[in-house]
């Protein structure tokens, strides 16, 4: 039993989030209770003292314990981790690291995110790379499914799977060992796109062994924004370059990814803080709220927008976020309702889009209470 309750005034005062503002978005970018950002000012202050000191001298031992800390945390090997920006670098950094023929394909999620479709079309325009989606069923039942959808999208061509850990739109966790193991069977490389998933599920990357994994560390760790990994199969360790090339070239993984060229690492520097508030408050407890609230609010959604539950409700479909479809609003719609919902009610909540279908996504997070979602269900009712 955790000793604390979700939503009480000493969680709620630990982030220093507007009190006007219903926020249920953690997904979206994360949010970093005080404590965590005064490590990182402090950190900054010791920057700004002697800058070549800690950038020069000191900053390749501090990462170094960075990455050992975090690889306990993600059950990852700390000499295929590095540290990136955000999820977006590390898709990219995979991405550049196979050595692209025409005609090759890439297949990914239907559900993935639009940022990596995106990639995937520059990766077209210049090596003459397909996408091909997988479709998911969507409402869906079983996890078999999910590999169905992406076993029937893969072609002899076929040289890269993009896994979405948790996909973004709609919340979904995918069954990414099944998937991993479909990749391997076939000869595929993969990469998990895994950005939402570090802090929201426990993770045991070495085990899973896919080609790649990134993960946000800003999201559901509450790192400082601008905190994200990348690790690297050991098949991969010798052929893995960032998108950026600096003094590390070909010096091995930490020297080439770790120095981009000048640049603010104290958002890396304070991981270990958020993970060890998160780890005193019980990440089992964290989880455990937090899907409690989203599992809540997600039923109070459906009933309020007369829609059925797209997925079995068993936490192994999905963890502190849900989506539910808002059957009235098309994906056009999407940016106005979220303005809307903000700007009159100062209700932060995103309505999501794949498909042609809409969605609403909530979040849940230790400064979250239930009344807050029986309000965004209510409002959406009175919507209808
Ligand atoms: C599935 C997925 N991939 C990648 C990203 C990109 O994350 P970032 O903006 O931190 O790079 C997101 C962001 O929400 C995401 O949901």
């Amino acid at each position: 039993m955790a000793s604390w309750t979700t939503g009480s005034a000493d969680l709620v005062a630990e982030w220093g989030l507007d009190p006007a503002v219903d926020y249920l978005n953690h997904g979206s970018f994360g949010a970093t209770p005080r404590s965590v950002l005064a490590v990182q000012t402090a950190l900054r202050e010791e920057m700004e003292r002697e800058p070549v000191h800690f950038l020069g001298r000191e900053l390749p031992a501090r990462l170094d314990a960075v990455r050992a800390r975090l690889s306990t945390f993600l059950n990852a090997d700390a000499a295929g981790l590095v540290l990136v920006p955000n999820a977006t670098h590390g898709v990219q950094a995979a991405l550049e690291s196979l050595d692209w023929r025409e005609g090759d394909e890439v297949v990914r999620c239907d559900h993935g995110y639009n940022a990596v479709r995106r990639a995937l079309v520059r990766l077209e325009h210049r090596h003459g790379v397909r996408q091909v989606a997988a479709v998911l069923p969507f409402p869906i039942q079983r996890p078999e499914q999910v590999v169905e959808a992406f076993a029937a999208a893969f072609s002899p061509r076929t040289r890269l799977v993009i896994v979405d850990h948790v996909t973004s739109a709609t919340a979904l966790v995918l069954p990414v060992a099944q998937l991993v193991d479909l990749a391997r069977s076939r000869g595929v490389a993969v990469l998990v796109d895994g950005a939402h998933a570090p802090g929201l599920l426990p993770l045991t990357i070495s085990e899973l062994a896919p080609d790649f994994y990134t993960g946000n560390l800003h999201k559901w760790v509450c790192a400082p924004k601008g905190a994200a990994f990348l690790w690297v199969h050991p098949d991969w360790r010798q052929r893995a370059h960032p998108t950026v090339t600096s003094h590390g070239y070909e010096l091995g993984l930490a020297a080439e990814f770790e120095w981009t060229g000048t640049f603010d690492p104290t958002a890396w520097l304070a991981v270990p803080a958020a993970l060890d508030r998160l780890e005193a408050l019980g990440l089992d407890d964290v989880r455990a709220s937090n899907h409690a609230l989203v599992q809540e609010g997600r039923q109070r959604l459906a009933h309020a927008l007369g829609v059925d539950l797209p997925h079995p409700d068993d936490p192994t479909w999905y963890g502190p976020m849900a989506a539910v479809q808002v059957p009235w609003a098309t994906p056009a719609d999407g940016p106005l309702l979220t303005a809307r919902m903000y700007g009159e009610h100062r209700i932060e909540v995103p309505f999501t889009s794949y498909d042609h279908r809409s969605f609403v996504r909530i979040s849940g997070q230790l400064y979250n209470r239930p009344e807050q979602y029986v309000r965004l269900a209510d409002l959406l009712r009175s919507w209808r």
